[in-house]
């Protein structure tokens, strides 16, 4: 379980500061599908970065189950949450392999023998559909989903408890995107592992998440769980959202908010 406990965040760019997060309460429950959705600007990716370690809050605490959470981590801390960004790039290292890339975490965390990493990262990139042979290609001979998929799979390696996918499908094309989302559930389920995913596409957090935080200028606008969000939202905003979700059915229509 993560407890977010009154945290918030603020920028200073020249004379400026803008609140990115206010006073944000949450609780991500063991094998939560825990989508964040809002406008651009609304502090999603800030949330992401204070639960990484990438932030230091300004206020408030931050929890994961009994343990409390700094933002210098150390290593099993490290371990435990992982990211999958929106462009693979800002995590591949366009000079390294992807074997130097996915063996990393596994060298870093110590997950298996020198011995043993060609054999495990084959292993890593079967779970994202990808043949041994991608291990000597570098990055930027991979398309989109290939990149993202070798993304998951550095992630995976470190064997982690949650995952952080901030928009992990929206640098793609749709039929790449909806076969990674596919990917990103099997996972889950395997794995056992909680989500925290980041994403402007509501039809994916209908179909996906079990709970959803509606977030706007750096507060929650609202929370629950998906189902009760969708049928009965509380805000405003939240059912302008929602409004906005193109539908292919009428009977999903007929779910929509009046
Ligand atoms: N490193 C930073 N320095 C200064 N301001 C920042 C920084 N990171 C974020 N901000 C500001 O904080 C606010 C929240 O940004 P954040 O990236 O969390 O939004 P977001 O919800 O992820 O948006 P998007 O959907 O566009 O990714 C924005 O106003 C942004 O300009
Ligand atoms: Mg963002």
């Amino acid at each position: 379980m993560i407890k977010i406990n009154n945290i918030s965040k603020k920028f200073f760019i020249k004379n400026n500061e803008v609140q990115a997060l206010n006073k944000i309460n949450l609780i991500i429950e063991e094998k939560d599908c825990f989508a964040v959705v809002g406008e651009s600007g609304s502090g999603k990716t800030t949330l992401a970065n204070i639960i990484l370690g990438v932030y230091q809050q300004d206020k408030g605490d931050l929890w994961f189950n009994e343990e409390q959470l700094h933002k210098t981590r150390n290593l099993q801390q490290r371990k435990l949450i992982q990211y999958v960004q929106q462009n693979p790039m800002s995590t591949l290292n366009p000079k390294k392999t992807i074997f130097s890339t996915i063996s990393l975490p596994l060298r870093i965390h110590k997950i298996v023998k020198k011995n043993e990493l060609e054999e495990r990262v084959k292993q890593l990139l079967s779970y994202v559909g990808m043949e041994p042979e991608f291990m000597v290609r570098y990055p930027d001979t991979l398309s989109g989903g290939q990149k993202q998929r070798v993304a998951i799979a550095r992630a995976l390696a470190a064997e982690p408890k949650v995952l952080i996918l901030d928009e992990p499908t929206s640098a793609l094309d749709v039929i790449v995107q909806s076969k990674v989302l596919n990917l990103l559930l099997k996972i889950k389920m395997e794995f056992n592992l909680t989500y925290i995913f980041i994403t402007h596409d509501l039809s994916v957090v209908r179909n996906i998440a079990n709970k959803v935080v509606v977030m706007k200028k750096g507060i929650i606008e609202e929370f629950g769980e998906t189902k009760k969000v969708f049928l009965n939202p509380q805000s405003i905003y939240t059912k302008e959202l929602i409004n906005a979700i193109p539908t292919v059915l009428d009977k999903e229509d007929m779910l929509k908010p009046k």
